[in-house]
This record gives structure tokens, sequence and C-alpha cells, in this order.
């Protein structure tokens, strides 16, 4: 659409090779053939797979396709922390390493899989003790950290729907999300670490539950023990709830479409939508995009790194991983803190063979040079992941290059919190070419269509769509099934991902970026609206809008323009004060770093902020078709 994306495409026209023992290796080794026959029977493609993990009682139906609607898996039973934890112990492996968390100043602690869960079960005692039941919506605010996995998971374990906020966003974001769930209670830390600083949880918890009286249990992880939950009845001590409820706590046997959780992503309008998932899909569909996409075996130690705030966390540190049975490493802090090798460091020490990480975070560590990774033996590796947002070639190479020493593969994963697991990468055996995501995984059809659902030829920019029902699809909105429709709806009858993508004639498809006014700062995707609304809370502030600028590492950096109310002089003393209006009711990764103090924003007739016209303006792009502009 735009020029600078098609050199982008000229430039994406190698092809690498995977090197022969990883091919050797690998659970697949012929794509195209495994890709041919799951189209044709794409039931029994996913039925074959789920027979893998146990059930207690089997499904009657693989799906049922109700447009929008699919049920995966219909009237199967089963418990997805039976399958990421007892399955494993029964077979033996009790007593190999879940995790091994690490953090900024080199502490360790390391987790078995009998010992996490004698932790989870203890945990799911204690909230069945407070009364939580399945159903019931849990909001946890953690750390990256084996305390948030066991959260989770307690959660899980008995039914209760989990809902975990990253817990970098502010209260404000804090608020809307628990109380778009009605959480009936709260799982936190008093802090979590952050560059060798204390970043506190608990009072950010306090102030956005404030007014949210059918919260009836905080429940903290008292990490320096100060002996905060001993004010009032409503605190918890969470190990203390562990260790005064150990003992077995028989897993819960979820019908398959039952909810697992919720998840809140940012789109168009001002408020979040609660993804949810259910059991038996989200748990099959993760399970084996893990275990091929990452062609993970027995022996391997995993580590992505993403926080449990997110979808990435949510489905490649927590349930992916376990339901694998492999050992993962995770981390508490920065990429760059104490010093910017210390993810190498970690990877030599813990001799990580699979690593999974974002664009941003490898832009940022290339400025520091060559010389760091190269200080560290780094001969583990073999399968390195990239997620949350297109990678350049340029950080391609270097990935491949100096971390990867050419001796690894590069999976390139795009999917979606809404989509629960990968749609497009390619696996280890197949070639990659830097900058283009792949194909489509087992079963999944994609296509890059007009707004009218026609197909566009090769090497064209349109809308990625995907055009069948897959496991770990979102299955609705919480509360909004209106909203959930609309993915469906919008064009033709297939799945919008709102993502901008072309498919070359080998049939790989880059990815764009975002068809939609939706930011991914630092892979971090945040609404232009959510800012904007948090912006006009500054008492001077009438009307703002945001939009993103190219950065060279975040990939976006946010823009806004601010009309400021009469009589108010612009000063960069209000800039301030506003950055720090969105820190504290979104979050630090939502400040705008540049602002402009404008008379009138560019609106349509009907009142809509249209921030195309100020990104065209801003960019020194074509405006393109203004006819709806008021004036
Ligand atoms: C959006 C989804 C799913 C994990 C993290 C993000 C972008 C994701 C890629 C990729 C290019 C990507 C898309 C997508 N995205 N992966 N490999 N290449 N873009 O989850 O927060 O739900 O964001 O991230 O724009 O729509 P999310």
């Amino acid at each position: 659409m735009s020029n600078y994306k098609d050199e982008v495409h000229l430039k994406v026209q190698e092809k690498i090779y995977p090197p022969e023992d990883i091919v050797k290796r690998a659970w697949i080794k012929d794509y195209d053939e495994v890709y041919k026959r799951s189209i044709e029977d794409r039931e029994g493609f996913w039925a074959e797979v789920a027979e893998e993990l146990h059930w207690f009682r089997k499904w009657d139906k693989v799906l049922e396709w109700n447009f929008p609607y699919a049920k995966w898996f219909v009237g199967g039973k089963t418990n997805i922390t039976y399958n990421a934890l007892d399955r494993h112990i029964k077979n033996g492996k009790g007593d190999k390493i879940a995790y091994i968390y690490v953090d900024e100043d080199g502490n360790e602690e390391k987790v078995t899989y009998s010992e996490l869960l004698e932790k989870v079960n203890a945990l799911a005692n204690g909230l069945k003790r407070l009364g939580l039941k399945k159903g019931d919506r849990v909001s946890i605010y953690m750390p990256n950290s084996i305390e948030a996995v066991v959260s989770m998971l307690a959660c899980a374990r008995i039914g209760v729907i989990h809902s975990v906020v990253f817990a970098g966003f502010s209260e404000g974001a804090l608020h809307m999300r628990i109380d778009d769930a009605k959480a009936s209670a709260v799982i936190t830390a008093t802090y979590t670490k952050r560059r060798g600083r204390k970043i506190p949880l608990l009072p950010t918890v306090e102030k956005a539950i404030k007014d949210l009286d059918y919260i009836k249990n905080v429940i903290v992880w008292d990490r320096d023990k100060e002996g905060v939950t001993d004010k009032d009845d409503k605190y918890v001590d969470l190990n203390r709830l562990i260790e005064e409820n150990k003992g077995e706590c028989s897993p819960e046997e979820m019908d398959s479409e039952d909810p697992l959780f919720i998840l809140y992503t940012s789109g168009t309008t001002g408020k979040p939508k609660g993804v949810l998932h259910t059991t038996g899909g989200y748990m099959v569909n993760t399970y084996y995009t893990a275990k091929i996409v990452f062609d993970l075996h027995e022996d391997d130690i995993y580590w992505c790194t993403a926080d449990i705030g997110w979808i990435t966390g949510h489905s490649y540190i927590v349930y992916a991983p376990l339901t694998n049975g492999v050992t993962s490493v995770i981390m508490e802090g920065v990429p760059v803190y104490p010093h910017p090798g210390i993810w190498w460091e970690y990877v030599d020490k813990y001799r990580v063979n699979i690593f999974y990480t974002a664009p941003t975070a490898i832009r940022m560590l290339m400025r520091f040079g060559d010389e760091i990774p190269a200080k560290y033996d780094l001969s583990s590796l073999r399968i390195l992941g990239s997620v949350g947002e297109p990678i350049n070639p340029e950080a391609w190479h270097w990935y491949y290059e100096h971390i990867g020493r050419k001796r690894c593969v590069i999976v390139d994963t795009w999917w979606q919190t809404e989509t629960g697991s990968h749609m497009i990468t390619t696996i280890p055996s197949y070639p990659m070419k830097p900058g283009k995501a792949g194909k489509p995984f087992f079963t999944i059809e994609a296509a890059v269509v007009d707004k009218n659902g026609n197909e566009l030829p090769p090497n064209t920019v349109g809308y990625l769509v995907i055009k069948n029902p897959w496991p770990s699809m979102l299955r609705t909105c919480w509360g909004n099934p209106e909203r959930y429709e609309k993915y469906w709806k919008e064009i033709d009858n297939v799945y919008n991902a709102d993502d901008l993508a072309s498919i070359d004639e080998d049939g790989y498809i880059m990815i764009v970026g975002r068809a939609d006014d939706v930011l991914s700062v630092a892979g971090h995707r945040i609404g232009t609206m959510e800012v904007e609304s948090a912006i006009v809370e500054h008492p001077d502030v009438v009307e703002a809008a945001v939009i993103g600028k190219p950065d060279p590492i975040k990939g976006q950096k946010i823009k806004a323009f601010v009309v400021l109310k009469v009589g108010v002089e612009p000063s960069d003393q209000l800039k301030k004060e506003i950055q720090n209006t969105v820190r504290e009711i979104l979050g630090p990764i939502a400040i705008p770093e540049e602002i402009d103090f404008v008379d009138k924003l560019p609106k349509t007739r009907s009142g809509k902020i249209m921030r195309r016209v100020l990104r065209a303006q801003e960019l020194g792009l074509e405006v393109g078709d203004l006819s709806t502009l008021e004036d």
C-alpha cells in the first residue's frame, strides 16, 4: 500500500535451508505432504493429535461449526493441568525440572513437575476454601515467576477462569480488566523486579479495586515477608494459603468447551476486549504447535522470554511447554540488565535448545554489538523463534548469524491473542525466507483478500484472513458476543485478523502490520483510543489523537496530537504531565513519546478522528481519499 513496504518486499527474496541435523531430528520432515493431508481431513487430523493427550471422557464429535461459533472435541472431558502435570508424573517424570526461574540478580529457583503439582494442588485447595468455584473469575497481576504459573494452574485445576493482567499495566488498565470480568479475587505480589528496582504491585491493586465491593479476597505473594496481609481479613498470604492446604486436589473434569481463561487485548475501541479461550481445543492446539514448530523433544531446555501477562506467555511459557513435558527457563527482568549479555549468559549456563523472543528485543540487543553474544557458548541452541511483529531482514540475519551461528533455524510465528496458538510460520524442516513468516500451519487455510473477500494476486498487500475454524480460536469476547461475531462477519464470512499481508508465488506469507488503529510498541499491542482516553483524563486536555510512528527498535512509538482547553498555554511541563497521566492510567508502555499541541483534529463529518490523515502528514505519505473529511 505505501511505498516503503514495496521496498521491503523486493529485498525479501532469499531462501535459506535448514541444517541437515535439524531436519533429521524434526518430528515432521515433509511439510507439504502433511499440510495437504491436514486440509483434506481437518477433523481427523486434530483427532489424531488429541489422542496424544489424556481425556477423562473421549469426545463424541471433533468439531461442531455453527458459524461463527465453533465447538471442538464436543462431549470430551479433560483438565489441562492433568495433561500438564499429573500425566508426566504418572509416566515417571515427576523429578524432572519443569521451570528454572532466574532473575536479574542471578537468583535461581528450580521446581520439578511433582513439586509444581504439589503447589498447584495446595493453592487450588486454598482457593476452594476461600469459596471460589468453577466458572468464577480470578484476576492475576503477578511478576513473571513460578508463583504466577502456580496461580494460573491452580485456577485451571478447579475450573476457575483466570484473567491475567500484565504487571506493567497501571491502575486504570487493571481496574477496567478486573471490573469487566467481575473477578471475585485478585492474586498479586508485593512487587516485581525490574532493572534492579522493586516496582510495587500491591498498591496498584489496592487503588484499582477501591470501589469494587465484589472482590472478596486479595491473595498476596509477600516477597519480603513484610506481613502486608495482616491488616484485614480480605487479604490472604499466598504462601500461607499453599502451606495450609497441602494435599491432593483432584482435577475438575472440565467439559472441552468450558472456559479456561480470559485475556484482554486491544482493539479499535477504547475498551479492550476480553478474549475467551476454552479448555480442549486450546490445550490440543497449543500442545501440538509447540511440539512441531519448536520441535520439542523429551530432553529439551526451552526458553520463551515473553511475560505471562500476554498470550505468548499463556500458551508458550505456561500451557504448551508443560503439556509437552519439557524444562523451561522463566525470567523476571529485562534483557539489558544487569548487562546486555544477560540472556546469552543464561542460554549458555542452562544449555537452552529453543529460544523464543520478539524482534524488538533482537533489535535492541543488536545495538550493543556482535561482541556481546560472541562471548558466550551458544552451541546448545537449535531453534530460534520470533513473535509479536514483523521481523525485518536485518534483525533476522543478525539473529541467524550472531545467535544461531548459522546452525539454527528461525521460526517466525504469526498469531494473535485471538488465535491462541501459532497460525503462520515455517516448521524447522522447511526452508525459511527472512522477513516472511512462512506458511499456514496444518489445517489452516489463510488468504490475502480485499475488503469484499476477493483473493488478491501474489505480492499484493491486502487483508489477512483465515477461512476455517481451528481448535484454539477464541470462542467469544467476554460479555460482548457482537464484537466476537465481527471477526467473522466483516469480510465475507472468514476470520479477519485485521492485519495486512501479502503472499508470494511460493505461498510464503509476509505480514506487513495492523490494518486497524492498533499500535505495536515494542511488540505490545496498544489501542489508539485507549491512549487517547487516558490523555483526555488530564484536566487541561479537550481532545487527543494518537498515531504510531516507525521506530528502529520498538517498531512503533506513540505520537499524540493534543487539543488544549481554551486559555491553556502549551508547555514542556504540560507534555510531561500528560505523559505522567498516561503512565498512571495505562502504564509506561503506552506513554506518547512525542506530543504536538494543535488547534483542532481532522475528523469525518460524523465526528470520527481521521488518524490516517495525521499519519500521512507526519510521515510524508499520500493522504488518500479525503471525501469524508469535515473541512
Ligand atoms: C498481532 C497480535 C501472538 C503473540 C504476540 C502478539 C502481530 C504477531 C507476528 C509475526 C508479524 C506479528 C500482528 C498480530 N504479530 N506475530 N510473527 N509477524 N506480525 O499477540 O498482542 O494479540 O498481537 O501481533 O499484527 O495481529 P497480540
